[in-house]
């Protein structure tokens, strides 16, 4: 054996003591006791399966100034995070075959997590061609950052269709462009008026009404969405920001996010539901800007705000309080991400690959921009409680120690057969 990791394990919705044995990169045991030739001895911290983003922005290649693969995979080792899925508005978007090769050529070996990419396009052939290339299609109902959208019926039918006959997984983007508004806006209040939870609403119902079972909404931000989707048998995406901020907190234009925070009773609702088990999975939307240009004026400031650093620490956070069960936690960012996106990953169970967190439950600390790894240098949880992991392993090598990232650039494309 060539790693053995001891300590609470989380196996079957529960944290019961034992051994985890890996080779080549691979879960062969999991026993109450077990030898090998290096033993990580946990002691009374939680071993849990690394977590899965199915929602990040790199942004590599062409805005490599907010982030890149080697900035972005740290900032998400450093969140337990060890497998990542790149959305498709990078420059240029990830629309066609000959970009997505060029993005897969620039992006390997420069990252020390795994990752797949999203492709995005409204043509039917050239979905078929990205197909085998491709972690999923990603339909954008509402404009945000790049200049992408496909808000057409007829045409969201059609993808969806082929997208089904391809077997890609389809994540959207559900705002309906026609009802958000222009107006200047000056503060996170005006942003929330000019795209309602309306324009949310009614993307996520004309979704159901076109029959777009399976397809996963991408950041819902009301729990009322939830309840909609799942009623399709659509599955649902939450990111911390919409559980943990909302119009009132005072960041101005760094809260400014697609779509935007919403009421302090909307936030609270919906993290009371995604508490009850009613979400499907967590997605940070790591969405990184510079401060430069979040500094700009509000109405012409970019969209976004960075998450996947802090997305799994702070849910941890959240479990200690008890405002979360571990094992709700464990599905959502972990279980779940892994099986719709056929990873092996996600369950500490023999055959999965090995990509373990370690946890120290009483380390509960506070976020500091600072102190973060995402290129970008800034946070909108600034003080905040959360606990980080000490140890991350990922394919059973150490990839972060100490809490710092410490490997190598190992990540692999989920998608080139090779995982
Ligand atoms: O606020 C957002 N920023 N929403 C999105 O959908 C895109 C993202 C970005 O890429 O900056
Ligand atoms: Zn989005
Ligand atoms: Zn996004």
């Amino acid at each position: 054996m060539d790693l053995v990791v001891e300590g609470r394990l989380f196996l079957n919705g529960e944290l019961e003591q034992g051994c985890v044995g890996i080779e080549d990169g691979r879960i062969v045991a999991v026993k109450k006791v077990l030898r090998g030739d290096t033993k990580i001895d946990a002691g009374y911290r939680i071993i849990l399966p690394a977590a899965m983003d199915p929602h990040v922005h790199f942004r590599q290649p062409g805005l490599t100034n907010k982030e890149d693969f080697g900035s972005g995979s740290m900032a998400a080792l450093h969140g337990g995070v060890t497998t990542v899925l790149d959305m498709p508005n990078t420059l240029p978007p990830t629309d066609r075959l000959a970009v997505l090769k060029e993005k897969k050529r620039i992006i390997r070996r420069r990252s020390f997590v795994d990752y797949g990419f999203f492709v995005t396009t409204d043509l039917p052939r050239r979905l078929e061609a990205m197909a085998p290339h491709a972690a999923g299609l990603k339909i954008f109902m509402g404009s945000t950052t790049g200049s992408l959208l496909d808000n057409d019926d007829n045409s969201i039918h059609r993808m969806l269709r082929k997208a089904e006959e391809l077997s890609v997984p389809v994540s959207v983007h559900a705002e309906d462009d026609a009802m958000i508004f222009l107006a200047e806006a000056e503060s996170l209040k005006d942003h929330l008026r000019n795209r309602p939870a309306d324009a949310e609403f009614n993307a996520v119902r004309r979704l159901a009404a076109l029959g777009a079972k399976g397809v996963n909404i991408c950041h819902v931000t009301r729990a009322e969405v939830l309840d909609i989707a799942a009623e399709a048998g659509m599955s649902c995406e939450v990111a911390t920001h919409h559980m943990l901020l909302d119009i009132n907190s005072p960041l101005g234009s760094r809260g400014k996010v697609n779509p935007p925070l919403r009421q302090p009773a909307a936030k609270e609702a919906l993290y009371r539901a995604v508490a009850h088990g009613k979400a499907t999975m967590l997605g940070s939307d790591h969405a990184p800007h510079t401060t430069d240009d979040k500094a700009e004026d509000f109405h012409i400031c970019p969209s976004g705000v960075p998450g996947v650093e802090t997305m799994f620490p702070l849910m941890m956070a959240a479990v200690k309080r008890n405002d979360i069960p571990l094992a709700t936690l464990v599905r959502m960012a972990c279980e779940e991400p892994a099986r719709r996106f056929k990873v092996p990953k996600g369950r500490i169970e023999e055959g999965m690959i090995a990509d373990l967190a370690i946890y120290d439950p009483r380390e509960v600390t506070t976020i500091e921009g600072a102190r973060l790894y995402s290129k970008c240098g800034w946070t909108p949880y600034e003080g905040m409680e959360a606990i980080f992991p000490q140890t991350v392993i990922m394919r059973g090598e150490i990839q972060l120690k100490g809490g710092e990232p410490c490997g190598e650039t190992i990540g692999r494309d989920i998608k080139d057969g090779t995982i």
